[in-house]
């Protein structure tokens, strides 16, 4: 076995007299993509600048790429990229300068160039504009190329896609995939539980400073509601009629609706209308419901996320 890529044991960090990581253990293997998952404030930002040495911890131990944050953060930075959860691109810059900026300060050996990157990442026709035009999309795409010009092994990628169109949003999830298919190790936040669903190995939840599960992402799902599809009927007599034809339900009495397990697929969908017809029945209200990280919080801890907001 190779050594681990990242591993953190009692990771704690405060503000003042307020606890932002209580605790954290991790340990993410070589070339793997592992997902810190959490809601706004949970500190995955606070986790990213400890494991990149941007800050430091007031307690535990943190190695990256086999070596101490503490003791040894330049060896440690020479290893990893870091695209932070806000993109570093000057806006006065254009795309080509802002990465010829990054060539320039790079002293290492067999960096990539340019060119590589801008056609790498689809950018060529945007490089001569300030990257103040650029779309949300295209800005953390030059974020990211700025961070692989050092061929780092290790990538923090602090929500990659916040804020982005589900298009741009599919676009960054093929580059990291391209990326793992490289062999680099991936440590992901985001807010998305479909986001650490598609891309991850192991997925971390964070609340409020503590990971309260660790696992694969069907590991994860097993403990949480699947997708399902919510039927609302107009009467009592509807509810008890659809209940007893549709096999697996459960049934919600005071709200009258029925829940039903599903893919949510066109198939099965169109299956589940056609058995009400059948019976001639009509539902009031028809919703298919994907599991978000509200679910996840609500399964796992009791709370959805938004008691953190506060
Ligand atoms: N420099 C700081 N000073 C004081 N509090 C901070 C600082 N950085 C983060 N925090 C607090 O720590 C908590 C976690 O923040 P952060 O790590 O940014 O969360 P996330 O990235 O998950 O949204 C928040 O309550 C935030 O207000
Ligand atoms: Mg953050």
């Amino acid at each position: 076995m190779t050594e681990p890529a990242i591993t953190a044991s009692g990771l704690r960090k405060a503000y003042k007299d307020k606890t932002v990581l209580d605790g954290i253990d991790l340990n993410v293997a070589a070339g793997t993509v592992f997902s810190l998952l959490g809601p706004n404030g949970a500190g995955k930002t606070t986790t990213v600048n400890v494991l990149t040495t941007l800050i430091t911890a007031d307690g535990g131990a943190v190695r990256v790429a086999g070596h101490d944050v503490a003791t040894n953060p330049n060896a440690v930075r020479a290893a990893i990229g870091v695209t932070g959860q806000f993109a570093a691109v000057d806006e006065l810059l254009t795309g080509r300068e802002n990465l010829q900026l990054m060539v320039d300060l790079n002293r290492k050996a067999g960096k990539r160039s340019v060119e590589e990157l801008l056609e790498r990442f689809d950018l060529v026709d945007a490089a001569r504009k300030p990257a103040s035009t650029y779309s949300g999309g295209m800005r953390r795409k030059l974020d990211l190329a700025m961070t692989l010009v050092g061929k780092p092994r290790i990538i923090f990628l602090d929500e990659p896609t916040t804020g982005l169109d589900p298009r741009s949003r599919r676009t960054m999830w093929t580059i990291i995939r391209d990326l793992v298919s490289d062999g680099v190790t991936i440590f992901l936040t985001t807010q998305y539980l479909e986001e650490a669903d598609q891309l991850a190995d192991r997925i971390a939840v964070l609340d409020q400073g503590r990971l309260v599960a660790q696992g694969t992402p069907d590991e994860l799902k097993r403990r949480i509601p699947g997708t399902h599809v919510r039927l609302r009927f107009a009467t009592a007599a509807d509810l008890d009629s659809a209940a007893r034809i549709i096999a697996g339900s459960t049934r919600d009495d005071e709200a009258l609706t029925l829940r039903v397990p599903s893919d949510g697929g066109t198939k099965s969908l169109r299956g589940l209308l056609d058995r009400l017809d059948e019976h001639s029945l009509d539902a009031d209200g028809f919703a298919v419901h994907t599991p978000d990280l509200d679910d996840v919080f609500l399964a796992l801890t009791g709370h959805t996320t938004e008691v953190l907001a506060k």
